[in-house]
C-alpha cells in the first residue's frame, strides 16, 4: 500500500480549534497559547471558524492583523493552520440588514438571529457574503506557509424551509422529473389521500403543520436538502479553489448521538464527492452506564471504517475531546488511559490527526466548561495537558503511519436513501427499525475477530470484496440488486437479512413479491416478517444450537436455497430461518430474522473459514482487544487496544516492535486496563 498523505505536512496532526478571537483583550493569555502549544506536542490549529464578527465587525469593515499575526505565531513555533471560512455563524449587522439569511423551519417559523448553523442555505445574499469573505481569506493567507487545509464552515446541517428555498425545491424536482409533473406523482404515489398535484407551484417541503406522510416526497426533500447543502459549500469554494488550487479543502462531518451512528442529516456519500479530504468530529461518551467501553469502541470503528471508506484514504479527526464534552446528558471525564486509547483507536482505522475542540476553554457562554487542552487554570500541570502532551508525543513516533491506508477483503454496505426510507416506514416495528444498529450486530463479528472492513455506499464498486455484506437494505433499485446479482455470479458472497428489497429508488414497493433476480441469487423468497414486541421472543436452531430471536422473524418460501437454521417457536416453528444458495461461482445467505450476537459471531466464523478470510495480524487475545492494521510498503502497523477495564494476556505468535517504546515482543504480553500499543511488523 502507497502512502497518500492527505495535507502537505508530512505528520500526524496534533490540535484542533483555536479561538483566539475570543481573547483579543488578553494579549498574556494569546502569548501563553503560543508556550503552551509547544509545552503540549501540539502542531496545527483550525483558526477562524466562528470569528466574522471579529473579521468583519461593520459591513465591508475588516480586520485581519490579528488573524494575521496569530497565523504568523503558530507559523513561528513550525505550527500549521487550517484556515476556517466562518459561514458557520454570522454577525448580527448581517441577520439585522438581510433577513434572507435567516433560516425558516419546518413549521414555516422565521428564527431570530442567534445560535449557530442556522443560516439559509439558498439566499444569494449569504451566498453572495461567503463568497466575498472567503475570497478576501484566500487572498490574503493563500500563500502564508503554515496553511495546510481550509476548513469550510462548520459542521454542515439542517434545513431552511423559507420561499427561496421552497422554489429551488421546486426547481429541483423539475429538473429530476424532466418537467413532467406526471412521473412526478407516480413517483410519490399521488392518488393517495387525493395527493395529486396539478400544478409545480402546489408543491412545499414536508411540515408537521402540512405534508409528512408521503414518502416518496419525503425522500426527495432529504436529498435535495442534501445538495443544496452541496450546492451552498460549492459556491463557498469557488474563490478558494480559484486562488489556491493546492491546498486541500475539508469540512467537518458528524456522528449521531446517543448510540453513535453515522449523521443522518446528510448524504455523506455524496458530499464526499466534492471535498480533497474527510474530516469528521468523533465524541462518544465513554464510561457511560449503558454499554461496555468495547460496544462504544465497536461503533467508533463502524464510523471510522465508513467516513474512511467514502474517498479509500486516510481521514482526519477534525474535532474531539481530550477530556469531556458539555451536551451529553451527563458529562463524564475519560478515566486515565482513555484518552490515548481513543485517540490511537482513531488512527488505527485511518486517521492522520488527532485534533480538539477546543485549544482553550472558553470564559463565558455555553462552551465553558467544555472540555479543553488549556483550562480556566492556564496550567500545562494538569491531568488533561499532561494526556495530551502523551497524544503529542506519541504521535511524533507515529510519523510514518501518516499517510498510510489499509486493504479489506470485506465489505459492509452503508446507504442514507435506505436509513430515511426504512424510518419513514410506517409498518413492522416503527420503533426498532434500528438499521445503523443492525450493521453493528453484524460489524461486531469482524471487529471483534480482527478482520478489517470498509463499509462502503452503493455508488463504491464491490467486485473486488470477497464478501459483501448487507444488513436490512430495505430500499434497493432495480440497478443495485442487479450489481449484487453480478457480484454473485462472478464469485462474491453476498449476505442479506430481513427487510431486504422491498421498495425501489422511490420508495414505492416491488409488486409480484421480492425482486426475481433476488429470488434468482437466493434460491428462495420471503413471504411474510413477523414483528414482535419488545418482550417477546423466538428461538432459531443453528448447526446443533439454539440462539434468542428478537423484534423480526421472516418467514421464507425455499426453492433450491439450503436450509441453515430453523424457527424454533410460534406458528412458524420448524420453518427455513437462514438459508444459503450457491449462484454463479458465488453464494448468498438470507437471515430471516434479528437474532443474537452470538448467533452472527458463529455464523460468520464459519464464512470466514469458508472464505479463508484471516484476521490482520497474528496477534491473539481474549474478547474486547481489538487490533487494527495500517500498512506501508515495508511493513505493517499493528494497533493492539484494550477496550476492557481489566488486565489482559495478548499473545504475539511472530516477532514485533513496539513503535513507542522500541521494546521487541514476542509471546505473551500483559495489557493493563486500557492499554494500547502500536509495533511494527517488517514484511
Ligand atoms: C461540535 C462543534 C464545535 C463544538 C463542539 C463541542 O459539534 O463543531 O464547534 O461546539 O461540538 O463538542
Amino acid at each position: 500500500m502507497s502512502k497518500t498523505f492527505v495535507t502537505k505536512a508530512k505528520q500526524m496532526l496534533h490540535g484542533g480549534d483555536y479561538n483566539p478571537d475570543q481573547w483579543l483583550d488578553y494579549p498574556e493569555i494569546l502569548a501563553d497559547d503560543i508556550k503552551l502549544m509547544k509545552l503540549s506536542h501540539t502542531n496545527t490549529f483550525s483558526v477562524g471558524i466562528f470569528a466574522w464578527s471579529t473579521l468583519e465587525p461593520e459591513e465591508g469593515v475588516y480586520h485581519f492583523e490579528w488573524l494575521d499575526k496569530i497565523i504568523d505565531d503558530i507559523h513561528g513555533i513550525g505550527g500549521n493552520v487550517i484556515l476556517a471560512t466562518p459561514s458557520g455563524a454570522r454577525p448580527a449587522w448581517m441577520s439585522q440588514k438581510y433577513p434572507e439569511v435567516l433560516r425558516v423551519n419546518a413549521s414555516r417559523v422565521k428564527q431570530l438571529h442567534g445560535a449557530r448553523h442556522n443560516h439559509c442555505f439558498t439566499s444569494p445574499v449569504y451566498r453572495e457574503k461567503t463568497q466575498q469573505m472567503n475570497r478576501l481569506l484566500a487572498e490574503r493567507y493563500g500563500n502564508h506557509p503554515a496553511l495546510i487545509m481550509w476548513h469550510i464552515s462548520n459542521e454542515y446541517g439542517g434545513a431552511c424551509h423559507c420561499d427561496l428555498c421552497q422554489d429551488a425545491f421546486r426547481t429541483w424536482l423539475k429538473e429530476k422529473y424532466n418537467h413532467n409533473l406526471k412521473a412526478l406523482n407516480d413517483a410519490w404515489w399521488g392518488p393517495f389521500w387525493s395527493h395529486t398535484f396539478t400544478d409545480w407551484s402546489q408543491i412545499e417541503s414536508p411540515s408537521p403543520i402540512g405534508e409528512s406522510k408521503v414518502h416518496g416526497h419525503n425522500l426527495d426533500w432529504r436529498r435535495f436538502v442534501t445538495d443544496q447543502t452541496i450546492d451552498f459549500y460549492k459556491n463557498e469554494i469557488v474563490p478558494i479553489r480559484e486562488l489556491t488550487p493546492d491546498i486541500p479543502i475539508t469540512t467537518n462531518f458528524m456522528g449521531d448521538t446517543p448510540d453513535l451512528i453515522p449523521f443522518q442529516g446528510l448524504d455523506y456519500s455524496k458530499f464526499a464527492k466534492h471535498i480533497d479530504v474527510i474530516s469528521w468530529d468523533a465524541y462518544p461518551a465513554w464510561h457511560n452506564d449503558w454499554e461496555t467501553t468495547a460496544d462504544l469502541a465497536m461503533k467508533v470503528a463502524f464510523i471510522d471504517d465508513l467516513y474512511r471508506s467514502l474517498k479509500g484514504q486516510p481521514f482526519l479527526l477534525m474535532e474531539s475531546t481530550p477530556s469531556l464534552v458539555n451536551w451529553h446528558k451527563v458529562n463524564k471525564a475519560k478515566r486515565p488511559g482513555m484518552h490515548l486509547l481513543s485517540s490511537m483507536q482513531m488512527v488505527a482505522h485511518g486517521s492522520d490527526s488527532i485534533l480538539y475542540f477546543q485549544w482553550r476553554k472558553s470564559r463565558g457562554s455555553s462552551e465553558k466548561f467544555h472540555g479543553a487542552v488549556v483550562d480556566h487554570d492556564n496550567s500545562s500541570e494538569n491531568r488533561v495537558f499532561k494526556d495530551v502532551a502523551e497524544v503529542g508525543r506519541t504521535l511524533e513516533k507515529l510519523s510514518e503511519v501518516a499517510g498510510t491506508n489499509r486493504s479489506a477483503e470485506v465489505a459492509f454496505l452503508y446507504d442514507w436513501d435506505n436509513h430515511w426510507a426504512l424510518q419513514d416506514a410506517q409498518g413492522f416495528s416503527n420503533e426498532t427499525k434500528r438499521y445503523a444498529q443492525t450493521m453493528h450486530q453484524h460489524y461486531r463479528a469482524f471487529w471483534e475477530n480482527d478482520i478489517p472492513v470498509d463499509v462502503i455506499t452503493k455508488e463504491h464498486d464491490f467486485s473486488s470484496y470477497k464478501l459483501l455484506v448487507v444488513p436490512m437494505l430495505y430500499l434497493a433499485s432495480e440497478d443495485l440488486i442487479s450489481r449484487f446479482k453480478d457480484f454473485v455470479k462472478n464469485g462474491g458472497t453476498l449476505v442479506m437479512t430481513y427487510i431486504s428489497g422491498l421498495v425501489n429508488e422511490s420508495d414505492l414497493t416491488y409488486l409480484g413479491g421480492w425482486p426475481h433476480e433476488l429470488q434468482e441469487i437466493f434460491g428462495m423468497k420471503p413471504l411474510e416478517t413477523d414483528t414482535l414486541y419488545p418482550a417477546d421472543r423466538n428461538r432459531v436452531s443453528y448447526n446443533g444450537k439454539s440462539y434468542e430471536l428478537k423484534d423480526y422473524a421472516t418467514t421464507l418460501d425455499v426453492a433450491e436455497a439450503k436450509v441453515e437454521a430453523t424457527y424454533e417457536e410460534d406458528y412458524y416453528a420448524n420453518t427455513p430461518a437462514v438459508t444459503s444458495h450457491t449462484y454463479g461461482a458465488g453464494k448468498t445467505y438470507y437471515i430471516g430474522g434479528r437474532l443474537e450476537d452470538d448467533f452472527q459471531r458463529d455464523f460468520y466464523e464459519g464464512v470466514m473459514k469458508e472464505l479463508e478470510i484471516h484476521p490482520v495480524a497474528d496477534v491473539k487475545h481474549e474478547r474486547g482487544v481489538s487490533v487494527q492494521v495500517r500498512q506501508a510498503p515495508e511493513c505493517d502497523y499493528i494497533f493492539v487496544m484494550n477496550f476492557t477495564e481489566d488486565e489482559q494476556h495478548v499473545h504475539f505468535e511472530s516477532q514485533v516492535t513496539d513503535v513507542i517504546t522500541g521494546e521487541t515482543l514476542h509471546g505473551d504480553v500483559t495489557f493493563e486496563k486500557y492499554e494500547v500499543r502500536v509495533v511494527e511488523k517488517s514484511k
